[in-house]
């Protein structure tokens, strides 16, 4: 079926001047089609989500099979519906004790949203630590708490008391106080361009939100979901965090997030006032059901295994003069050249050679690779003969 770029163009809200406008025929594992016929290798999985490949064969499955018993039935927290359950059951059991009761909610930005809330009305306190480059999401509260200064300030007023550190600054955490209700990090910044912590760091934070009653949330919308190739990047860290949130990958194409942490702190959400925070659409089945086939998937092709195998072969191949830094964590990857003007001109001709790279938010002299973790060492071979003929080509 021919697109019209009209109507794109010009009846749907566009985000910036210059879209991709791949016109999309189909999608199917690390690739997608055009309406001309034209393959792309989807080297950033959706930004985020299709860790597991698109429209995996289990996935849709379990997202037909749901079809057939009911769609929407009732706003968040009143029936009881298998798939929301086995969501929680099979969540809680990937993760550690203190992270027993899940939220389900829509999206990444509601997922933090109701972190946030969480953790005021527990602590009883307002302030709110975040880090500077950081990126939470994208309605009033989220953005409140993203460092990027550039994307804020036509909005303002934002939320009152909040306060920024620098990331992995171990001399910034004495800013965490009696004051705090939360800290909110990202455990790997993404779209500040790959910044990974030390595990000191980390380790200190998770220290002194305990000294001071802080809550601890980790944003893991678009680090989780075995991205750094364990199933949330704090495992590798030692440490736990008080809220987690996810989304993006964890839905496996469909719209879910969530709000994990103990059971006594998200209790508060059903009293004085109830209803603390609603959703109509938070914990849909049909969404329920995909996130949970997704994590099946994760399990039984033993997909976390692979990941730092085919993230070392990728970082061996991208070798180039004009390639100044690459950061990885896992098949998480910013590559640093010169310019915002080279990472434009690359991130255009590989498109037009059929891979799909990107940008960073907060850091245009890089761009991402974040493929499905099902890529094979022959697509990642492929793939970066592309690339590297895009750089030779800027
Ligand atoms: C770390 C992080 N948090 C939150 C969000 C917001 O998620 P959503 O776009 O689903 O609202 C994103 C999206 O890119 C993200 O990368």
């Amino acid at each position: 079926m021919k697109l019209s770029q009209e109507i794109f163009l010009n009846n749907l809200a566009q985000t910036s001047p210059s879209p991709s406008l791949i016109p999309i025929e189909s999608a199917e594992g690390i690739y997608l089609y055009d309406t001309d016929g034209k393959r792309y290798t989807d080297l950033i999985s959706g930004i985020g989500v299709s860790n597991i490949g698109h429209r995996h064969p289990h996935v849709v499955q379990a997202i037909k099979d749901q079809l057939d018993q009911y769609l929407h039935v009732m706003v968040y927290g009143e029936y009881i519906q298998a798939p929301p359950n086995l969501l929680a059951s099979k969540l809680i059991g990937l993760l550690p004790p203190n992270l027993n009761c899940c939220y389900f909610v829509n999206s990444g930005t509601e997922a933090n949203e109701g972190a946030l809330k969480l953790a005021k009305r527990y602590t009883g306190r307002t302030e709110i630590i975040s880090c500077r480059k950081s990126y939470h999401g994208s309605t009033h509260g989220s953005l409140s708490i993203s460092g990027n200064e550039l994307k804020k300030q036509a909005f303002r007023p934002l939320l009152p008391d909040i306060k920024f550190m620098d990331f992995n600054a171990l001399d910034d955490i004495a800013l965490i106080s009696e004051k705090t209700a939360c800290v909110i990090m990202e455990t790997i910044q993404g779209d500040a361009g790959v910044r990974i912590p030390s595990k000191a760091y980390l380790k200190a934070i998770r220290k002194r939100c305990e000294e001071t009653g802080a809550l601890l949330i980790l944003d893991e919308i678009q680090c989780g979901m075995g991205r750094t190739g364990t199933l949330f990047a704090f495992e590798q860290f030692d440490i736990t965090p008080d809220i987690l949130t996810v989304a993006k990958a964890f839905g496996g194409g469909l719209p879910i997030g969530a709000f994990v942490s103990h059971k006594n702190i998200m209790s508060v959400l059903t009293h004085d006032p109830m209803l603390g925070h609603i959703t109509t659409f938070g914990g849909n089945p049909v969404c329920c059901a995909s996130a949970l086939a997704t994590l099946q998937v994760i399990e039984n092709e033993n997909l976390l295994e692979g990941v730092e195998q085919k993230g070392k072969l990728f970082e061996q191949l991208l070798r180039h003069p004009k390639i100044k830094e690459v950061r990885r964590i896992g098949l998480m990857f910013a590559i640093d050249f010169d310019s915002a003007e080279i990472v434009n001109k690359i991130v255009w001709e590989a498109k037009k050679l059929g891979v799909i790279c990107y940008w960073f938010l907060s850091h245009p002299q890089s761009f991402r690779i974040a493929p499905p973790l099902t890529i094979t060492n022959k697509q990642i071979e492929e793939s970066c003969e592309i690339i590297l003929k895009a750089i030779d080509n800027d």
